[in-house]
């Protein structure tokens, strides 16, 4: 059965849905993201997507198409249309169709696409048992990465290059410092502390390291927001990363060397529950 996808005000069959071949996303890869989950048909953490998306617009200087009623109405209507009970909404705009120049175009309309992707039991991932290893490669982005854009093509390239390390995913590495995953917020425990990066132009404002940094105050954990090394994450007890889709997500090993045990943390083990006890509650 085809998936029904939003495109530009329409509902279409997946196979009918298409923007243009000058549409700047697909030339200049300018256009914005957001990714949202669904647990039991209900969207998690909706709000914290919408700001996000706003500001990564605000910050292009492009428009906000829609308001957001009118975004919430098309999430929950490809929800029903595609009978998704666990999985995500993904969501791009672009800057439009434009004949091909670096200027921004003055007139171009925004292209709008929405499409589900089903992940049946995403909440009860196996991984979330066994925990993740991961690599570290140096973060060779460009410098505004709090933006959400489209710009997946190093993430692509070091989710390939942990693939064939034997891991399932990459650190990035900047001036000797941990900045972030390739697709996720990265995060150490060291002696009951978690360790993030803190805010900046350096990585993306996760959402769900928002909500899980705010239940980790809540339950008396304590946080540090700074950058770390390699080797200090090499020498922690334990870590996780956390993202839209991934939830929390235990990190067992670093560049071939074991944290703690080798199995999911205690902290990590704990966020994972107490994020998707609360986001389920708070889901729309
Ligand atoms: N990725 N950092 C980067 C570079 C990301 O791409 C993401 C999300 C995150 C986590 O943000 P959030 O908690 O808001 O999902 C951090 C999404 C899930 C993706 O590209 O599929």
């Amino acid at each position: 059965m085809s998936r029904t996808v939003y495109v530009n005000g329409d509902y279409l069959p997946e196979e009918e849905a298409k923007v243009s071949v000058f549409d700047r996303g697909f030339l200049m890869a300018d256009g914005v993201y957001e990714v949202t989950s669904v647990l039991d048909g209900k969207l998690i953490d909706f709000d914290g997507h919408l700001k996000r998306l706003a500001r990564s617009l605000n910050e292009l200087e492009m428009k906000n198409p829609l308001s957001d009623d009118e975004w919430l109405t098309i999430h929950r209507e490809l929800v029903t249309r595609n009978d998704l009970v666990d999985g995500m909404i993904y969501l791009q705009v672009t800057r439009g169709a434009a004949d091909r120049d670096f200027l921004f175009p003055v007139d171009a309309e925004p292209t709008v696409v929405l499409f589900t992707q089903s992940k049946p039991g995403l909440a009860q991932n196996p991984a979330a048992k066994t925990g993740i290893k991961v690599i570290s490669i140096p973060d060779i982005r460009w410098g505004r990465r709090d933006i959400k854009t489209v710009q997946l093509l190093y993430p692509s390239m070091g989710k390939m290059m942990a693939k064939k390390a034997g891991a399932d995913d990459a650190w990035l590495v900047e001036d000797g410092k941990v900045t972030e995953g390739t697709s996720n917020n990265a995060y150490i425990v060291k002696g009951g502390k978690i360790i993030t990066r803190h805010l900046g132009n350096e990585i993306l404002h996760g959402i769900t390291r928002a909500a899980v940094l705010r239940f980790a105050r809540e339950a008396q954990m304590e946080v540090e927001e700074r950058a770390f090394t390699v080797e200090e994450a090499k020498e922690a007890d334990e870590a996780f990363i956390t993202s839209a889709s991934a939830f929390v997500m235990p990190v067992v090993g670093i560049d071939g060397v074991a944290l703690g045990d080798g199995t999911p943390g205690p902290v990590a083990t704990r966020l994972r529950e107490l994020y998707l006890d609360e986001m389920r509650k708070a889901a729309i």
